[in-house]
């Protein structure tokens, strides 16, 4: 795959737009794993050798368009300055408009400001054009550095590349050719570990893996959507109502393509969620009505290894049960442990994605343990589908285009 690389742009001294994915796990406004941060660095280093003045931009969350205080990126400052060593970070309040201008025009070469949230304007989800040419406005160049956020046709990911030079960062280029090597030459049976909050996205990509993948381990709140469509009562837990029927589809279509799905027998459920509350392990067919699934049982566990052990590869992404709080990590942390080990006596290899993924594996200490992390969650599942992801499409299109060097100067 060829696309366009920071070399390959003409940077030096130039204002540089930088589409970052600072969308980080944050608790009570701190941010409780830099991973996606840290690994920025490459491209900011780059950047700052070149004496560029550097403009991040990023989303957080899933505001819907409005100003929302909680998801402002005020807070990832101090922790984008700390990463680079205390060096000073400023703040623009707004992506476009007066206050966007103002806080790039007050830059000096190698100079760094943050911009605010682009979700707080719905014209970044939509794509739209006028907005992606404001954003495009306030540099010379573009380098996409969010591979995680590159499969959203969002303004700042495919718009403003029709304004600008493109390059993809450091980040972009390590993931696009590490996923790359590994999965191209895959040993099988492949299998798939899915968890995590974000049934509504991910539950349909769940359809299209059906085809690459031989096993799909399924928990966190998205098995309890599965659970449900079985005709489990499933209490107060997360789930998605409606898509019952396409949870129901994949699991037809699982038998026809033999992917074998393999679903929590167990649950650790809780009457009220907070840290330590009183727990009991229940069968999935006896949860009580008023009772919250937080986690997969210990039973559950032992079916996971099992089927792990008949794999060569495996990818994980979302974390099986709300292990961001004590004890509902125990089998996350624990399935941490089953990859890891498995990859250290090379019976497996093992990719793990996504932000809340890396951020449960570093919690379990096994982030070393895995033969590859990527930042990526949604982007990194899409990707598996075998779909060229927009804002990587737009990379290679630049490419052909030659969008690149001769234009850099415009
Ligand atoms: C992620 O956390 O996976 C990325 O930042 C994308 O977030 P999104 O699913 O809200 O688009
Ligand atoms: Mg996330």
């Amino acid at each position: 795959m060829k696309f366009p690389k920071l070399e390959d742009v003409d940077l030096a001294g130039k204002t540089v737009l930088l589409r970052t994915d600072l969308n980080v796990p944050m608790q009570g406004g701190k941010v409780t794993d830099n991973t996606r941060i840290m690994r920025l660095l490459p491209t900011l280093n780059y950047l700052l050798k070149k004496k560029c003045r550097i403009v991040l931009l990023s989303h957080f969350d899933r505001p819907g368009g409005k100003f929302v205080p909680s998801m402002s990126l005020a807070p990832l400052v101090d922790a984008v300055s700390e990463a680079l060593g205390g060096k000073k970070v400023q703040f623009g309040v707004d992506c476009i408009g007066p206050a966007a201008r103002d806080a790039v025009d007050k830059l000096k070469p190698g100079d760094i400001v943050l911009l605010e949230n682009l979700r707080f304007h719905p014209e970044e989800e939509k794509g739209d054009v006028r907005f992606a040419r404001e954003l495009a406005s306030l540099g010379d160049v573009f380098i996409n550095d969010a591979f995680s956020a590159s499969h959203r046709a969002h303004a700042s990911i495919t718009g403003i590349a029709q304004f600008l030079p493109v390059a993809a960062g450091r980040l972009m280029q390590e993931e696009l050719e590490v996923l790359g090597s590994i999965l191209s030459d895959a040993k099988k049976p492949i299998g798939a570990i899915v968890g995590g909050s974000k049934v509504s996205t991910k539950l349909a990509l769940l359809e299209n893996l059906l085809t690459t993948m031989d096993v799909l381990i399924i928990g966190g709140a998205m098995a309890n959507t599965f659970l449900l469509a079985q005709g489990h009562d499933v209490g107060k837990s997360i789930c998605e109502p409606s898509m019952k029927a396409t949870a129901k589809r994949i699991l037809k279509d699982a038998e026809k393509k033999k992917c074998r799905i393999v679903l929590p027998t167990d649950l650790v459920v809780v009457q009220q969620f907070k840290a330590h509350a009183s727990c009991r392990v229940v069968d999935i067919n006896a949860i009580p009505e008023n009772y919250t699934a937080v986690d997969v049982g210990p039973y559950s566990l032992q079916v996971y290894r099992e089927a792990l052990q008949t794999c060569k590869t495996a990818v994980w992404n979302g974390p099986v049960g709300a292990f961001e709080t004590s004890p509902f990590d125990a089998s996350t942390v624990n399935l941490a442990r089953i990859v890891g080990k498995l990859t250290g006596q090379k019976k497996l290899r093992s990719i793990a994605g996504g932000g809340d993924t890396v951020s449960a594996l570093m919690h379990a200490g096994m982030a070393d343990s895995f033969s590859y992390l990527s930042t990526a969650g949604g982007a990194f599942l899409e990707w598996l589908e075998g779909k060229t992801l927009p804002g990587v499409a737009v990379l290679i299109h630049a490419k052909t285009t030659g969008n690149t060097k001769s234009k850099a100067h415009g």
